[in-house]
């Protein structure tokens, strides 16, 4: 696979502006009609933000790993930039970042209550990595202790990530940043920023459910757009059910572009060169290559 640098004469590509994670504390509240909104919009999970998703996605399993990463080639992410739309609460961005080194992966949700967990999540991982070798024994997706004591981080809390503004942001956790964003509002250029691998995984119903088959089309166009010549797209594809669409008043029923039609419109419509079927336990899992 050739690597992004490879054609940099054919598109511009833009020097990840890497800033320092940083949790805000005393953030401003916005007004209480917001609020409501908000509770509104995403109260109902609607979106597929499950407050807990890591930890009831793997009850019939070890809540500790996904099997999805297990299926996912080191070639994709090594040294790469990396996108992760709908990171939920960023457990599985976190674990890509300390399993397969990217030089930068980006999480992205929808749900700021999320992506505020995804950045302490992000803490805790840094903070029960063994400091003598920086190599997590486990990517433990559950983000248990196994090295310190459980005790050590009620007792001292968590290690502070501030950096000085100058600080090459080359290492984990520094490599991973979250940002609260709708992907399929979120203006984009490709001047400005291309990545090699983006991961839609566990999103395409969502996105359909509340775009229809126009906006899913469209969410699948951003992504081609967004990625560097050479670059991997990992899609989950999703079945339409969804048991909450009534209430929503979502007419699944009147989807004509269907899952099984995805693979067609990627290849032959927007281009992707090669698709693999990466076969995950549970339905299937496809990869597409964009060269
Ligand atoms: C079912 S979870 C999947 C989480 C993760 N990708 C995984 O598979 O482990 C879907 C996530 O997508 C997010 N999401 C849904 N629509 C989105 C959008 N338009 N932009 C960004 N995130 C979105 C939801 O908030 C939710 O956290």
């Amino acid at each position: 696979m050739k690597r992004a640098s490879d054609n940099s004469s054919e598109r511009p590509q833009k020097k990840h502006n890497h800033r320092p994670i940083h949790i805000t504390v005393g953030a401003v509240t916005p007004p209480a009609s917001q609020l409501n909104n908000e509770k509104r919009k995403f109260g109902t999970s609607s979106y597929g933000n499950y407050p807990s998703y890591y930890t009831t996605r793997h009850t019939q399993g070890d809540a500790t790993i996904d099997y999805r990463i297990d299926l996912l080639d080191a070639s994709m992410f090594n040294g790469k930039s990396v996108l992760d739309l709908g990171c939920n609460s960023g457990n599985i961005t976190i674990a890509l970042a300390q399993k397969y080194k990217p030089s930068f992966i980006k999480g992205v949700d929808i749900d700021e209550n999320l992506i505020r967990k995804a950045n302490t999540n992000l803490r805790v991982a840094y903070s029960l990595r063994d400091p003598n070798t920086k190599e997590p024994k486990h990517i433990d997706l559950a983000l248990q202790s196994h090295y310190f004591p459980k005790c050590l981080s009620n007792l001292y809390g968590l290690l502070p990530m501030a950096v000085p503004p100058t600080f090459e942001h080359t290492e984990f956790p520094w490599t991973v940043e979250f940002e609260t964003v709708d992907w399929t509002e979120y203006p984009y250029n490709p001047n400005e920023q291309q990545y090699d691998t983006i991961l839609a995984l566990s999103l395409t119903k969502w996105i359909q459910l509340h775009g229809g088959d126009k906006g899913i089309k469209s969410f699948f166009k951003k992504v081609h757009d967004s990625l560097s010549r050479g670059g991997s797209f990992v899609v989950e594809p999703q079945e339409l059910k969804y048991t909450g669409a009534k209430k929503l008043n979502l007419d699944v029923d009147n989807f004509k572009f269907l899952p099984e039609q995805y693979n067609d419109f990627l290849m032959n419509k927007l281009g992707f060169k090669k698709c693999l079927d990466l076969g995950a336990p549970k339905g299937t899992f496809y990869l597409f290559l964009h060269i």
